[in-house]
């Protein structure tokens, strides 16, 4: 009887511990929990204090075809620096951020169990982002699929030829959402209106008041989702109960 009720107890307080301010997606580097690392990597140095990237994930993601996912951005020719600089930035918000809860979701990938959708991206960061490569070339406006695998690194596959930026890109909205399959959305909300995330800062991470702010205004949605998980996890006790 008591195996039984602890069993409830576990599953019930699993279900609501599930804190969406503050957690790691479940995907290929992420820890599983959010949590300090004495000092990350240059560009990815901002998360240290509370990371969901080792100290390994935040150098590799400073390399060229890095370990992390064999990652060519030199598909299309050398790209500048200028340009590189918000692929490392993009990479570090993406592997170290603890505050994109509100916007994991189940991913049917091979490589991973969780992706992110929609992520409000601050102007700014979009707009300098584009500017800083509009002038390089790319094949392909979706990055995470379809590309020539066969060689180990991504390489444009035959029917897609390389153009340039602004031909697959005219705007930085198309960019910020076609490049990674809608992980971020475009907005017109800047730095510091508390609406949007941040890829790039400097000291506190802006970023938690705005996971906050999108987890209360939909906070209907967020206790359904809790009654949901509890229903969840009675109904799994209670079959576990007459399987007993
Ligand atoms: C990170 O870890 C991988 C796998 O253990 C290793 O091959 C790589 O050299 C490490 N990178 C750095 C920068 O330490
Ligand atoms: C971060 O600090 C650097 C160096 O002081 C500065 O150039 C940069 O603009 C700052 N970035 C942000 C987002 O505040």
């Amino acid at each position: 009887m008591w195996g039984r009720v602890i069993v409830l107890l576990g599953l019930i307080c699993g279900a609501l511990s599930l804190d969406k301010l503050n957690m790691c997606m479940d995907a290929k580097h992420h820890k599983g929990k959010p949590g300090p690392e004495g000092e990350l990597y240059k560009q990815c140095n901002p998360w240290h204090e509370n990371a969901c990237c080792t100290a390994n994930t935040s150098a590799e993601a400073h390399d060229d075809n890095s370990y992390l996912y064999n990652f060519n951005w030199n598909h299309c020719g050398t790209m500048s620096d200028r340009c590189k600089s918000h692929f490392i930035q993009d990479t570090c918000f993406y592997e170290c951020s603890p505050h994109l809860g509100p916007w994991i979701q189940e991913a049917d990938e091979s490589w991973r169990k969780e992706r992110i959708l929609d992520v409000p991206l601050c102007k700014e960061d979009c707009h300098s982002w584009w500017e800083d490569c509009k002038n390089e070339h790319t094949c392909k406006n979706n990055w995470h699929s379809g590309w020539d695998w066969a060689s180990g690194i991504n390489q444009c596959p035959q029917d897609a030829k390389c153009q340039k930026w602004t031909d697959i890109y005219p705007t930085p909205r198309s960019m910020c959402e076609q490049i990674w399959s809608k992980s971020y959305l475009y907005t017109e909300h800047a730095k510091d209106s508390g609406k949007c995330m941040q890829l790039w800062f400097n000291q506190t991470n802006p970023n938690r008041k705005v996971a906050e702010y999108y987890l209360n205004r939909g906070s209907v949605t967020h206790t359904h989702h809790s009654l949901y998980l509890v229903t969840l996890a009675l109904l799994s006790a209670t079959s576990l109960t007459v399987l007993v």
